[in-house]
């Protein structure tokens, strides 16, 4: 039995006066799905992404996360949320520069009360994990925009979140470190990680997620699973 752990009823998002980013969109995610959010620029992808991770609110309906009502969320509330519940990797990394990778790594859990032995512990084993142990000491201007990517995604991981949210993960990576972080969502959702991927790129919406959900103009205008890909069930 699968679970709904992302959950919008008619959540909409209109700014100032102009035409509804997002119309009032109905739309589910099944704990253990890898789901590309495709659509042209200015269609309300990041809209859609920003209201799942509380980073914004509807005008019009809910939004339901791991049991979590984040529509109904004050500014306090939502900066927990986001700690305990959710992961995000964006486009151009959005790492702390002056601190090095492992801190960079470690910054989640150390927000969320986790002790500093304990925070150590979780990020050393992410960065042997994702093959970036070398560079641990090192500040991440010094790596490669596929190596900082996989740091962004170590510290997404940290507080083991119901939901990894990606931003155009690949969008400032050639086509080499774009197929490594492919490959690296892919992997984990194999191992039961839910996912919501925003892209321009159908290809690496096929090659890493099992659903495709089409944003046109702020309205959902198509989904289509492919389960075949992934077994159901997995987390
Ligand atoms: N904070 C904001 N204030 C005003 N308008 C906004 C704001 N955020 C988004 N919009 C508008 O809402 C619409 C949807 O924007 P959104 O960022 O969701 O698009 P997107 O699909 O992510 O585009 P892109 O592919 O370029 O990132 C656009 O018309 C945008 O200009
Ligand atoms: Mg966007």
């Amino acid at each position: 039995m699968t679970t709904s752990v992302i959950e919008l009823r008619g959540a909409g998002r209109r700014y100032g006066d102009g035409p509804p980013a997002l119309h009032e969109a109905s739309f589910t995610v099944r704990s253990g799905e890898a789901v590309a959010v495709l659509g042209p620029s200015g269609s309300g992808k990041s809209t859609l992404l920003n209201l799942i991770a509380g980073l914004d609110r509807p005008d019009t309906g809910t939004v339901t996360v791991d049991g979590v009502r984040v529509d109904r969320l004050g500014e306090a509330g939502a900066a927990l949320y986001r700690r305990s519940r959710i992961g995000m990797i964006f486009q151009f990394f959005n790492l702390l520069d002056d601190l090095t990778v492992a801190d960079n790594v470690v910054l989640p859990a150390r927000l969320a009360g986790v002790s500093r032995a304990e925070a150590d512990r979780r990020a050393a084993e992410l960065l042997e994990t994702l093959g970036i142990a070398r560079h641990a000491r090192s500040c991440p201007g010094r790596l490669s925009g596929g190596e900082r990517q996989r740091v962004a995604v170590a510290r997404a991981l940290m507080n083991r979140p119901a939901v990894l949210l990606a931003d155009e993960p690949t969008g400032a990576l050639d086509t080499a470190a774009g197929q490594d972080v492919a490959g690296l969502l892919t992997g984990l959702n194999a191992e039961g990680q839910t996912i919501v991927l925003v892209t321009h790129d159908l290809a690496l919406a096929r090659s890493c997620t099992n659903r495709t959900v089409r944003i046109a103009d702020g309205r959902i205008t198509d989904d289509v699973r492919s389960d075949a890909v992934t077994p159901e069930g997995v987390r």
